[in-house]
């Protein structure tokens, strides 16, 4: 066990959660026991795009254990009302079963619902759907898009005539999707005209309960959603999509519970993804590598029947100081399910582009790119005229580059060896929003000195269930072990998503400001009681170590919390903790970073293997370095799945996803990792937040992907400028 340190805050703890984790004995969405569960099988379109003509069911009607299979032909009409204050994109949303109409390649057409999974599952093979199948449109490159959102400041056009070096590059990067290790999964149980789901969510209020309640149109107090534990997510929980909606169905029609597990291929089309782009960028700089302008013409895939947008187009309005920048970004709509945001989410494709064009400036103009970096380093926000929170992004390069000994690269593409494989080094700048959700906590401090702390947020990996802890402990004055967090049930007071690196602001900053005002509350009793040590001292004199409330210069005179509230026969002292969010129009607020990346490439086969990475993060105070190092390498890991492996490939004939699983969708693996360190400069943003984090969960992905394709061009001499970078394209 980590020792307890008075302070808990900035201490390498443990997972508190790591013991169930690796024991199988913490409980995800379809673990949950559920007496009388019954098992539901999706049925999916095999065409990409047309109507169903019919649904023949007899034959898996006829299986034994089978009690029903539900299709647009025999489901209920659901209200589906507008449900604005979701993470649903405008358009309209997928309706499961309310029409003929398919939209996508593996849309859900019906539902086998079976006494065993088995059952289900055959079941669902035997239903015979026919179509009448139209010609779907997979390529965002060619496909008309819709009208652009755009932003101007300045001239980018006249800059752009006028400029004495100017590029224009087009990139691709693919389509990504999240492959967490759980797949996406609902139990879905009816009381009545109550709902109880048990669901892989990253929004457990706003996103799970208030979607179902909108889907079934039944009051949001009606619906509980129940999600302790998330299995990985990275965007993919931050929608309720239609898999739960089916459940919940499946459970009202057959008047059981019902488990439905999305398998392994489905979730390529039963969830979102990261959308392929063709991002065109245009730069204008003087010989000095001083830019003038940019220009950015942006399409991204989107559905048929809904237009989902991403921040893709922020990092290009701040992140280098230039008079003038132009940006058209239009989502293309197309024959496949809707997007969603992932990891880095806007930033991560943006820095691709932008980040590789600084690359091929540097290389055009012989200047060290982190000197053309330096030279176009803004002093306040170029897009607001804002002062940065905090920007520390000079001291990220510098560090980087003296941890990662960037003088002893030869800048000269092509320049060194080692045996076949050609070695190169490149670095990126990362960026990423720093935000922050209203946010509730309860926290409740019992009268044996213990306390425990609720809040409504999930946990999908960056350790909630722990860092949480470390505020309240050191806010209440208590060592962590005393102290308990729950979250991921909707009963809970309410959050807003866990996603956008907002977590540790939004819900960390609620548990402070209820722990404070709970140690207040004690401190208050105490000092206004006759009884007790502490009567009589003005209670800004008391502070609280290990569950003791002391006289600051007197570490004698005092009592414990047990003793305070046993002797008043007070049981606890309770209240909820609350943050309002992040406040945006005084200052420019962003977490940054700078990637260092050294690859070598077969110079024969064309295979890139990455050697060593280095990233150095501006990210605001750290509350768990451990925590934060599993959430940079996972993002690391992440970054250079997205340069060199992971590309979802739609077959444009019918819109199947012709690699919809993990033997032909390549992510990392061990072997694929080497070095990767992070450094974090000692920080504290208190403008961004009261408890002075920048969010680090996604500016850990951004820039990854640019930095290995910048060591690789160094390397090579090769430019390649479709993500991600294959060996065929290298030979
Ligand atoms: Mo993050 S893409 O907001 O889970």
């Amino acid at each position: 066990m980590t020792a307890q340190p008075e302070i808990a805050v900035g201490t390498p703890q443990s997972r508190v959660d790591g013991r169930l984790k690796v024991t199988g004995r913490a409980l995800y969405a379809a673990d949950h026991p559920v007496d009388g569960v019954v098992y539901a099988a999706v049925v999916d379109s095999s065409v990409g795009r047309g109507r169903i003509t019919d649904v023949d069911t007899s034959a898996a009607l006829a299986q034994p254990g089978v009690l029903t299979v539900i299709s647009h032909r025999n489901a209920p009409r659901l209200p589906y009302v507008d449900n604005p204050g979701s993470n649903n994109p405008p358009g309209t949303r997928l309706r499961v079963f309310q029409d003929d109409r398919v939209l996508f390649f593996g849309q859900p057409v019906a539902v086998a619902v079976a006494t065993t999974l088995e059952a289900a599952q055959h079941a669902a093979r035997l239903v015979e759907v026919s179509y009448a199948a139209e010609q779907p449109i997979t390529d965002v490159t060619s496909a008309p898009a819709n009208p652009p959102t755009t932003y101007a400041r300045g001239d980018a056009e006249t800059a752009l005539g006028n400029a004495e070096v100017r590029l224009e590059m087009t990139y691709r990067p693919a389509r990504n999707h999240h492959n967490p290790m759980e797949p996406h999964a609902t139990i879905a149980q009816w009381d009545g005209g109550n709902l109880t789901v048990w669901d892989k969510t990253q929004w457990v209020v706003g996103g799970t309960q208030t979607e179902l309640a909108a889907v079934f149109g039944i009051p949001q107090q009606s619906v509980r959603v129940i999600s302790p534990f998330v299995g990985g997510a990275f965007g993919n929980g931050l929608r309720t999509w239609p898999h739960t909606t089916i459940a919940a169905l499946a459970a009202r029609e057959t008047g059981r519970p019902v488990k439905l597990v999305l398998s392994r291929r489905q979730l390529y089309f039963g969830t979102g993804f990261r959308p392929a782009y063709d991002y065109r960028v245009r730069l204008a700089s003087d010989r000095r590598g001083r830019l003038s302008a940019m220009s950015h013409d942006i399409r991204a895939e989107t559905s048929s029947y809904e237009a989902f947008f991403e921040a893709v187009m922020a990092p290009g309005q701040m992140l280098y100081s230039m008079p003038n920048v132009r940006q058209a970004y239009s989502t293309v709509p197309l024959d496949v399910n809707t997007p969603i945001w992932m990891r880095g989410p806007g930033f991560a494709t943006a820095a691709f582009v932008i980040e590789s064009a600084m690359d091929e400036l540097a290389n055009e103009l012989r200047i060290d790119p982190i000197e053309l970096r330096l030279r176009n380093e803004p002093g306040e926000d170029p897009s607001s005229g804002l002062p940065f929170s905090t920007r520390r992004l000079r001291e990220c390069y510098s560090v980087g580059a003296r941890e990662f000994g960037w003088s002893r690269r030869n800048p000269r593409p092509g320049s060194t060896r080692d045996g076949d494989w050609l070695i190169g080094t490149g670095m990126a700048a990362a960026v990423y929003d720093t935000g922050g959700f209203p946010a509730q906590a309860h926290v409740r401090l019992h009268a044996d000195g213990t306390a425990l702390v609720q809040s409504a947020t999930s946990d999908m990996g960056p350790g909630t269930y722990t860092s949480m802890p470390q505020i309240a402990a050191d806010a209440l004055g208590l060592t962590m072990r005393t102290v308990t967090f729950r979250l991921g049930d909707s009963i809970m007071p309410p959050t807003g998503p866990h996603g956008g690196s907002t977590t540790m602001a939004s819900v960390g900053t609620a548990i402070q400001d209820g722990c404070d005002k709970v140690r207040r509350q004690a401190i208050t009793l105490a000092v206004d009681d006759p009884r007790s040590p502490l009567h009589g001292v003005d209670p800004d004199d008391v502070i609280v170590r290990k569950g003791r409330m002391h006289v600051k210069n007197d570490p004698t005179r005092g009592e414990t919390y047990q003793q305070l509230l046993t002797r008043n026969q007070r049981p606890h002292l309770e209240v909820i903790g609350t943050y309002a969010g992040a406040v945006h129009d005084r200052f420019s607020m962003f977490a940054y970073g700078a990637v260092f990346a050294e690859v070598a490439v077969d110079s024969r086969l064309g295979l890139v293997r990455v050697r060593r990475m280095l990233g150095v993060y501006d990210a605001g105070r750290i509350v768990n370095p451990k925590l934060a190092d599993s959430q940079a390498i996972g993002g690391m890991v992440g970054g250079i799945g997205a340069a060199l492996l992971e590309h979802t490939v739609t077959d444009p004939r019918d819109g199947r996803i012709v690699n919809a699983n993990l033997a032909d969708y390549l992510v990392p693996v061990n072997a694929d990792i080497k070095d990767l360190r992070a450094i974090y400069l000692n920080g504290n943003d208190p403008e961004a937040n009261p408890i002075g984090v920048k969010g680090l969960g996604e500016i850990v992905l951004v820039g990854i992907a640019p930095a290995i394709a910048n060591a690789v061009f160094h390397a090579t001499g090769r430019r390649i400028r479709d993500f991600p970078i294959t060996a065929d394209a290298l030979l």
